[in-house]
């Protein structure tokens, strides 16, 4: 939010029409829009602009800091305790300064945030305006960590697999002779397995890369939503998953579907393989018009434990896989890469518990249209 005129002046008497009273709703939407928190206060001090992250951060409403001094607004002190204001004075000290680099700094109530500041000087290196960003450390630090676990986890993924082959290779190598034929197919069986798993995994890691980069590519045609379902479940029959366990259902007529069919097919192929490793019993899919987002919607449920409700969110999470040592995990990227998917069409995916017990997985996708239309 930014004060369009000076705060003294009621509002019924600002002239909303204005082009420069458009210009600065324009100015504030932009700041709105912005992930970190910006503070700017005019001459005297005082707040002219506050947008809605800052407002997030610090739990002050916008409309309470225009105005305000941005000492009162945005009290912060340093590890020690000490106001951080009085230690660096804005509007006072030296007059060649022209930012302050990101420093960690804290609220009273103990937040902690990684501020920067900039100053617009005008004649004799008065303030003319100071500005104030904010970002949030927690959520940094997590990036952080989370950057931290998947290099360790990765690490960790890749050398089992790999030391396996290692070892059945540099056996065979050493004693060729002295193994018979059902004994080397065994060895051999098991190295491929272990290829299989550091490909997939390097595969997994590279879907990732593009989902966390924006950079997923959409190749949109139409697809047949119910067929490319029943092809999903014939790959698993194939796999050698009983065909008495699949169970699916095409209700209502669908829209023309504008989707990319490998990624659909990759959505699919995760959420059965998900029903059957970490699930039990028979696994329905039920693909139905979805009104609401003018597409389709797909439901893949099964008859296993289920998601605790508390990890409904936190199962679309990269690594989530479950609570305490489960043993049938994978990776646990597989659904942060089938949301990635999900939302790269324009669609949303959720899980709940199915009706008579059981995970049920729920994504819908928008019809879409042809990618020169987009
Ligand atoms: N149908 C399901 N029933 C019960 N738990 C599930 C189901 N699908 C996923 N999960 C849980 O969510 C975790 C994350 O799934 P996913 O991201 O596909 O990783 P992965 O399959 O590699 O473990 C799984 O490890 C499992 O604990
Ligand atoms: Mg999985």
């Amino acid at each position: 939010m930014v004060a369009k005129d000076s705060p003294t002046v009621p509002p019924s008497r600002r002239g909303d029409a204005g082009p420069a009273d458009r210009a600065a709703g324009d100015f504030a939407d932009l700041l709105d829009g912005l992930p970190d928190g910006v503070l700017v206060a005019d001459a005297a001090a005082r707040v002219v602009a506050f947008n809605a992250a800052a407002a997030r951060m610090t739990g002050v409403p916008a409309a309470a800091a225009l105005g305000g001094d941005f000492r009162d607004v945005l009290p912060l002190q340093d590890a020690e305790g000490r106001d951080w204001w009085k230690c660096v004075a804005p509007y006072g000290g030296l007059s060649t300064r022209t930012r302050h680099p990101e420093r960690s700094l804290f609220l009273p109530d103990g937040t902690e945030l990684l501020v920067t500041a900039a100053y617009r000087r005008g004649e004799r290196g008065r303030v003319e305006r100071f500005t104030v960003g904010l970002r949030d450390a927690a959520a940094r630090a997590r990036r952080e960590r989370d950057r931290a676990d998947l290099v360790s986890t990765v690490a960790h993924e890749l050398r089992s697999p790999l030391t396996s082959v290692k070892g059945f290779t540099a056996t065979l190598l050493a004693r060729w002779h002295r193994f018979n034929d059902d004994q080397k197919l065994v060895m051999l069986e098991t190295v491929n397995a272990d290829a299989d798993r550091v490909t997939r995994l390097i595969t997994e890691l590279l879907d990732v890369s593009r989902i966390e980069a924006g950079r997923l590519e959409m190749r949109r045609q139409v697809v047949d939503l119910p067929a490319e379902i029943r092809k999903a479940v014939a790959g698993r029959v194939a796999a050698g998953d009983p065909g008495d366990r699949f169970r699916f259902e095409s209700r209502g007529e669908l829209p023309e579907m504008w989707l990319d069919p490998d990624k659909i097919d990759q959505i699919l192929g995760n959420l059965l393989e998900n029903a059957v490793r970490h699930g039990a019993g028979t696994v329905t899919i039920v693909v139905e018009p979805d009104a609401q987002e003018k597409g389709a919607a797909v439901s893949v449920r099964d008859e296993g434990e289920g998601i605790p409700p508390e990890a409904a969110q936190r199962v679309f999470r990269q690594f989530w896989r479950g609570p305490g040592g489960n043993r049938r995990a994978g990776t646990g990227l597989g659904l942060y890469i089938v949301k990635g998917l999900v939302e790269a069409h324009g669609g949303s995916i959720s899980v709940r518990r199915a009706p008579g017990g059981g995970a049920e997985f729920r994504f819908t996708v928008p019809a879409g249209a042809p990618d020169h239309a987009v």
